[in-house]
């Protein structure tokens, strides 16, 4: 499977789109905001730029996409009002691999510019938006050309599916039962991955220049704890079932495995400090529960179940992948099965997402 064909959230405004089901995303935004928040402080203080170049990877479609970027440039606002300093301009640069559904993005830009203008009020400067479609494991922007960057739920994705993984069958991903050699093949793509990332960042970004980054990940040193890869095991349970019942051939399952890594922060640090390229200034861990909805948000979900809104957050997540090993008849009665699985352990035990964050700026003698 080529990840970067393959991977994208669902499209779209439907039912099944990544724009409806990524409440819990947004949770994870708005939790780390402090952290995204004071990156972005320091960073306006130490650099004092008459324009600044921000970029979001791994934007996705819908209201997340947007809402990281508002943010960002709300802070900047406030503090130069504060501190009377004159207009910016702001440069905003959208990232996300080519199958993204861009088009609903950039069709949702003239309003969301318009209300940017009534909020930031007169004397702002204008927020200019490209799209920058691409690989983050591979060079996005020009050299020393960004001030700052933002990266939730999306690292965690890696470049491909780690090779070595033929004895994992029965699981999608790493799991309890997966042999030692599975797991140490998905954290050395891992490495090779994100030591790749910090490279092409530090080439982008300039002197003095910050990023924060949200994995979804883990607090345990163990790759396969159940607080990062039971959400999958669950759907592993979901496809093996139609597989016992010849709904799915046996050997497209046994080949499929999710291209994802959940890491723990010592791990996240590690390459950070192998690469030299960043000093850290903050290592959070936190965490959202599975079914974390907030229904006065979002009144239309305070009538679905939790299954019902997990499932559905994974199917925007996971469909395009399991469409392209699987077909995309099955697809309907997977989720009503992962649906099912997934309200029965919601109701015993306490689910959560793991989230880790880091906040760092590149580092050299040159830093102001
Ligand atoms: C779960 S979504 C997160 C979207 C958004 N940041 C949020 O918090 O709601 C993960 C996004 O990362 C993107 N992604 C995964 N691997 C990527 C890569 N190598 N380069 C760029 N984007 C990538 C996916 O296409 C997807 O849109």
């Amino acid at each position: 499977m080529e990840v970067v064909q393959v991977l994208r959230m669902n499209g779209g405004k439907g039912e099944t789109s990544y724009a409806n089901n990524s409440l819990v995303q947004q949770k994870v935004i708005s939790l780390t905001r402090p952290i995204t928040e004071e990156a972005i402080t320091n960073l306006y203080c130490r650099t004092l730029p008459r324009s600044l170049a921000i970029a979001d990877l791994g934007c996705s479609s819908g209201p997340n996409t947007l809402f990281v970027v508002s943010e960002i440039i709300k802070v900047v606002e406030k503090l130069r009002k504060k501190l009377g300093h004159e207009s910016l301009e702001y440069q905003v640069f959208l990232n996300d691999l080519p199958g993204n559904d861009f088009n609903t993005i950039f069709k949702s830009l003239p309003n969301f510019q318009k209300q940017m203008s009534c909020q930031m009020g007169p004397g702002a400067g204008p927020c200019l938006f490209s799209g920058t479609p691409g690989s983050f494991y591979g060079r996005l922007f020009p050299s020393d050309s960004l001030h700052f960057l933002h990266s939730s739920y999306s690292l965690q994705w890696l470049s491909q599916v780690p090779e070595g993984l033929d004895n994992n069958k029965g699981n999608i991903y790493m799991a309890s039962t997966s042999p030692p050699s599975v797991l140490r093949a998905y954290y050395e793509q891992f490495q090779r991955d994100f030591s790749v990332f910090l490279k092409c960042r530090a080439e982008e970004l300039m002197v003095g220049g910050g990023m924060v980054l949200t994995f979804l990940g883990r607090r345990s040193e163990d790759p396969s704890s159940k607080e990062c890869c039971y959400i999958w095991e669950l759907l592993a349970m979901a496809l093996n079932d139609m597989v016992s019942e010849g709904l799915i051939e046996e050997d497209k399952m046994d080949s499929f495995n999710i291209p994802q890594y959940t890491p723990s922060p010592s791990e996240v640090k590690s390459e950070v400090l192998k690469g030299g390229y960043f000093s850290i200034d903050r290592l959070e861990v936190s965490a959202v529960k599975w079914n974390d909805y907030d229904s006065e948000f979002n009144p239309s979900i305070a009538f679905s179940d939790d299954g019902y809104n997990v499932a559905n957050c994974m199917r925007a997540v996971a469909e395009p992948l399991l469409v392209n090993q699987f077909g995309d008849a099955i697809i309907d009665e997977v989720f009503r099965r992962y649906r099912k699985i997934i309200s029965d352990h919601i109701s015993k035990e306490n689910t959560q997402f793991i989230n880790v964050t880091i906040s760092m700026k590149k580092s050299g003698h040159f830093i102001i």
